[in-house]
């Protein structure tokens, strides 16, 4: 009898765990694919707050000629795998997100628009815009994961 209820109880107790997990890493991981679900939701944010100055798909701003560049204007990086942002961790884009650059006040603070369940939604709409490699190698260990 009591071990007959132990194995019943065992894989409810393992299911639970494992939806909680899953809830909590469901919008995106730093070195994981993001979640399609809050891809799609941070989408619609980026085109509406960031677009402007991060391009289409994350592209970036053109670089202006270092001549003409005023001092301290700073462009907006790239955000698709085709600069640095994927040497980042999911915290550590969205602490830049929603504290902004403490360099230009051209990339501000977005904690008085967003939570920080957006910002981790933003960030899985950038992800979703990288490919393997940068996904695989995501964060501190891009320098050993070439
Ligand atoms: C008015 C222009 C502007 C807007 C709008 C803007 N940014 Fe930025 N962003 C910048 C600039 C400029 C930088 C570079 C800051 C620096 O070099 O210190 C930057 C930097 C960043 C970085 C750091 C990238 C890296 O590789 O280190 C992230 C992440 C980022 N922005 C995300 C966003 C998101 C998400 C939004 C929309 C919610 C947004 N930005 C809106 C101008 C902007």
């Amino acid at each position: 009898m009591r071990i007959a209820s132990k194995t019943s109880t065992l894989p409810a107790i393992a299911g639970i765990a494992l939806a909680v997990s899953f809830a909590v890493g469901a919008r995106a991981e730093t070195g994981k694919p993001p979640d399609p679900e809050a891809a799609k939701r941070g989408a619609g944010l980026y085109a509406r707050y960031c677009v402007s100055c991060h391009g289409d798909k994350g592209r970036g701003e053109p670089p202006i000629p270092g001549s003409i560049r005023l001092p301290g204007f700073f462009t907006a990086p790239a955000l698709d795998d085709s600069q640095h942002a994927w040497h980042h961790s999911d915290e550590a884009l969205v602490r830049v997100i929603l504290e902004g650059s403490p360099r230009t006040d051209r990339m501000p603070a977005w904690k008085n628009v967003f939570t920080s369940e957006d910002a981790f939604d933003i960030v899985a709409y950038l992800k979703s815009l990288w490919g393997n490699r940068a996904l695989e190698c995501q964060g501190p260990k891009h320098m050993s994961c070439m």
